[in-house]
């Protein structure tokens, strides 16, 4: 049975290079790779204990979605030298309750498409956090591609062969 990885991207734009870095890695998945791209993290509400009584029905969608996956593969931007906000309330939402959180014992695999940095401090302090987690964060080989929204369209496709090399080795190694 093929690993099944969920992909989601840290940008609402709607022309953003990182899901568009989603859309090429659904494209040249291998075989053993079943990626399903969850395009609603928009749509989450900024996490809020309160709401654990009666979770939204959309919150419980997204919980569903990470506890049936055997990996996530993240692509986001780097937004003030960190994580976007949507993408940490996401991640948020994912790590409670503590200990049997959805999130819980997940391979994750970040890449980024940012500005000038290509993502290497938001790539370091999310792997810190996930690693305080527990999880086994996959960001090998790097994919950090600075400017990267000159050269990937959100459809997925690139006027840079060398950004397909790197996330079919990314892939690659998510199958390993
Ligand atoms: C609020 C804000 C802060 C940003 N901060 C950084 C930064 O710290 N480092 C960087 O490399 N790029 C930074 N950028 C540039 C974005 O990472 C870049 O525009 C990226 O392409 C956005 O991703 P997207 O194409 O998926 O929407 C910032 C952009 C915004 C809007």
């Amino acid at each position: 049975m093929p690993r099944s990885v969920l992909a989601i991207s840290g940008s609402l734009r709607q022309n953003s290079s990182n899901t568009g870095l989603v859309r090429m890695a659904m494209r040249l998945a291998p075989a053993d790779l079943a990626i399903t791209h969850w395009t609603r993290i928009g749509g989450l509400p900024f996490y809020n204990d309160d709401l654990e009584a009666d979770p939204p029905a959309i919150v419980s969608e997204w919980r569903d979605a990470v506890s049936a996956c055997d990996a996530v593969f993240v692509a986001a931007p780097e937004y003030n030298f960190g994580p976007t906000g949507v993408l940490k309330n996401a991640i948020d939402w994912v790590t409670r309750p503590l200990g049997q959180h959805a999130l819980r014992g997940k391979t994750i695999s970040i890449v980024s498409s940012a500005g000038g940095t290509g993502g290497a401090h938001m790539i370091e302090q999310l792997s810190g956090i996930l690693a305080l987690l527990g999880n086994t964060v996959i960001s090998e080989p790097v994919v950090q591609i600075a400017k990267g929204a000159e050269r990937i369209s959100a459809d997925g496709s690139t006027t840079d062969p060398e950004i397909e090399t790197l996330i079919a080795q990314r892939l690659a190694a998510l199958t390993r």
